[in-house]
């Protein structure tokens, strides 16, 4: 997607054409920095800082930190040490572990002078197969969106509500939950965005209202509790959301309060889809709830802000009194039951065993 007029991908190979560099995504939306990844390790701490987040681009990450470590060392040892250090950056987004599989699986019959070549290969398919999944979710989901309008009449505004990024930031490009709006915007829908700021680090706030401001696409911030309320007067048309797994039988696991809105979307019968690439999948599982674990983070996140302040300079302050306790849980769980249907690159389906089955034949047991 385009910055400023400069169309970006979140991750791609440097001039040098072995370098990776990304975008810092904790320096948004005040500053757009660019940081270079020069070995495994940066990767891996890119991942666990959240330099990168979102599903896709934590597996696209991992799939160019094992590029990274096949250059510096492509032993048996070294692809095991590497894909083990990724592996422990983030539990609950299973499209890591999907992309340190594929790594793994290429890479272990090749012989080790043949390793880095073929990695950082891959590694650039993982990230165009991505590119190509996400726009095929924009596509699917457009006629979604399209068919809501014009069942309204065509009113001049329609409203979806997102929670979190999964934008074009949370994947290489395009995004999840918000290539279908993407869409509309560009085919002349006239889609409005309520975004949830997402709590505690505010990926919608920071993240996903700049995306939208800088493709021009209409949105209002709001605070995480608002939309149960926007939704009880007629004001959200559909929700919108990423996930970081679902399970086989349809479950989605998503940032922390994901759970609520589609709890207060099924209240007020407001259908509430969720858009996610193949890889998301965890064929797995079925009881998401039971079964996928869930991120805790650091309770810094919730007992401190950051922001810029009106001199300009961006700083953290303590928001909650240094005696108390606090919890960072950082992923939900929504039963499949409260999703009306999954969008992804092969169509929209229901939530369930059978309708992800009957897209994806070739992956259910
Ligand atoms: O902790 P994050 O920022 O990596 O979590 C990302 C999300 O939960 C997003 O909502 C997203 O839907 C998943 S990635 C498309």
């Amino acid at each position: 997607m385009n910055v400023d007029g400069t169309p970006y991908r979140t991750i791609w190979l440097a001039e040098d054409g072995w370098t990776v560099e990304i975008i810092d995504q904790t320096k948004l939306p005040f500053s757009f920095e660019v940081i270079r990844l020069q070995d495994c390790a940066a990767a891996a701490t890119a991942i666990r800082d959240m330099w990168v987040r979102g599903a896709p681009l934590i597996g696209a990450t991992a799939a160019y930190g094992m590029a990274l470590a096949m250059r510096d060392d492509p032993s048996d040892a070294n692809v095991a040490a590497s894909a083990e250090a990724l592996m422990a950056t983030r539990p609950t987004a299973v499209n890591l572990r999907w992309a340190v599989d594929a790594m793994q699986a290429l890479l272990a019959p090749l012989s080790p002078n043949a390793r880095k070549k073929a990695a950082y290969i891959r590694a650039a398919g993982i990230c165009d197969e991505d590119v190509a999944i996400c726009s095929s979710i924009g596509d699917n989901g457009l006629s979604l969106i399209h068919n809501a309008w014009e069942a309204r009449g065509k009113p001049d505004r329609i409203n979806v509500l997102t929670h979190c990024n999964a934008g074009w930031l949370a994947t290489v490009d395009w995004g999840t939950a918000l290539a279908p709006i993407y869409k509309a915007h560009d085919a002349g829908i006239p889609v409005h965005v309520w975004v949830d700021e997402t709590r505690p680090r505010n990926q919608g706030a920071s993240l996903t209202a700049w995306e939208l401001e800088k493709h021009g696409v209409p949105h209002t911030v709001i605070v995480d509790n608002v939309g149960g309320h926007l939704m009880q007067h007629g004001l959200v048309d559909m929700c919108i959301t990423g996930t970081d797994r679902t399970t086989a039988s349809g479950d989605v696991c998503n940032k922390i309060g994901t759970y609520l809105k589609a709890l207060a979307a099924h209240d007020n019968g407001v259908p509430f889809y969720v858009g996610l690439p193949g890889p998301t999948i965890d064929w797995t599982i079925d009881d998401g709830v039971r079964d996928i674990p869930i991120e805790q983070r650091d309770i810094t996140e919730v007992t401190h802000m950051t922001g810029r302040t009106s001199g300009g300079s961006v700083e953290t302050v303590e928001i909650v009194s240094a005696g108390s306790n606090a919890a960072n849980f950082a992923f939900d769980v929504t039963p499949a039951r409260l999703v009306t249907g999954l969008i992804t690159e092969r169509g929209v389906c229901a939530a369930s065993k059978e309708g992800l089955a009957g897209l994806y034949p070739e992956q259910a047991g």
